[in-house]
């Protein structure tokens, strides 16, 4: 590389470790260290096809997929027999194929979600031209369960597609699955298909198994996270869950890569599924409780000090996200905060310390 280039690029290098400090608005953990695997960044690693199925493009990290995809599928309580998944270049590639999935099965359905959904899923639904109905939500960001009932009531013909939020994007607020099948059941919905959106609160609220749960036993047909958040991760990866019937009516024999085209992108990133696997069975699922809890430690500090400090702040329960009044431009600039009109968040994530905290809120 030239002089030029290599100053550009440690420039380039010092800012990001500087931005790297303060990093309280989006939910990415920045506390991992995956130094034993560098050596692996010196191969083309490339998962492409069907996790579950051997390719002839034999430099993959296929075997170490299938480990995590199973991982989740445990947590996920699916079942054992008839469960499949593969790792994700992140929650909004996950969504896109339980929706995907939902719409080859129910052709015909109508597809529900919250207006304080995420807006991959808008944009997924606009990709595979499905019809869609907004449900209103609470105020926490919780679908409203009356309006989903007025608005399925008036499409009772039609199979239910419903996507819900395990923590959404600004309030980390989860939907309740047993009131949303409740409402289906009222409504006397027999086709109905449902996909959980858990990018961000998936991963650690199902190692807790608290009420509302929201796994396969619990009536989920889909599930998606993202590894980049609560896991962490270099690369923005996620991880999708979905019954294995369903699966099989969407593969396709490539002979070019000699196995099935089952995923929604090609080629895959190899290196993602190391990474998580590395920290699923460094940490363990013991070691990943107690990495949660951490995370709610300092969102309950974070909450009372600015309750102390007189801010109006709020969170819901069993969240990292503490909700407060949009503060200054510079400080949103300074701590990367995101906001949605009025109000702004921090995301409690790993690596995120009460001294941290105590910095921010002397900004604040
Ligand atoms: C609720 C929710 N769903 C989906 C996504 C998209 O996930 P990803 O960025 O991994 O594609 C996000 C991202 O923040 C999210 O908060």
């Amino acid at each position: 590389m030239n002089k030029e280039n290599q100053e550009r690029l440690n420039i380039y290098i010092e800012k990001v470790q500087e931005r790297a400090q303060n990093f309280l608005g989006y939910p990415v953990s920045i506390d991992f260290d995956y130094s034993e695997l560098y050596p692996l960044l010196k191969y083309p690693l490339n998962n492409l096809g069907d996790p579950l199925i051997e390719s002839t493009y034999d430099l993959n990290s296929r075997s170490i997929e299938r480990e995590v995809v199973q991982f989740f599928a445990d947590l996920f309580k699916a079942p054992k027999d008839n469960y499949w998944g593969y790792v994700t270049n992140g929650g909004s590639e996950g969504n896109l194929y339980g929706l995907y999935l939902a719409r080859e099965l129910y052709p015909k359905g109508i597809v529900y979600y919250s207006e304080h959904t995420h807006y991959c899923i808008n944009k997924n639904i606009h990709l595979l031209n499905m019809p869609s109905i907004v449900i209103r939500s609470q105020e926490n960001g919780e679908m409203d369960y009356q309006d989903l009932k007025e608005a399925l009531h008036l499409q009772r013909q039609h199979p239910a597609i419903i996507i819900t939020n395990i923590g959404t994007t600004m309030t980390e607020a989860k939907d309740d699955i047993s009131k949303i099948k409740k409402v289906l059941k009222e409504s006397a919905i027999r086709s109905h298909y449902i996909h959980a959106d858990g990018a961000l609160a998936g991963t650690y609220l199902a190692l807790f198994e608290k009420e509302p749960r929201f796994d396969f036993e619990q009536g989920i047909d889909s599930i998606a996270i993202s590894g980049h958040k609560f896991i962490g991760s270099p690369i923005p990866c996620g991880v999708v869950i979905v019954k294995k019937n369903y699966r099989d009516r969407i593969g396709q024999t490539i002979p070019y890569i000699g196995t099935l085209d089952t995923t929604i992108t090609g080629s895959r990133n190899g290196h993602s599924p190391v990474f998580l696997w590395h920290a699923i069975n460094k940490l363990g699922r013991e070691g990943l409780k107690a990495r949660a809890l951490k995370c709610f430690e300092v969102a309950e500090y974070a909450l009372e000090e600015m309750k102390k400090l007189g801010i109006k702040a709020w969170k819901n329960p069993n969240a990292i996200t503490v909700i407060f009044p949009k503060p200054a431009e510079e400080i949103c600039v300074k701590w990367q905060l995101a906001s949605d009109g009025e109000f702004s968040h921090i995301i409690c994530m790993p690596g995120v310390t009460k001294e941290k905290i105590d910095e921010f809120l002397k900004d604040l």
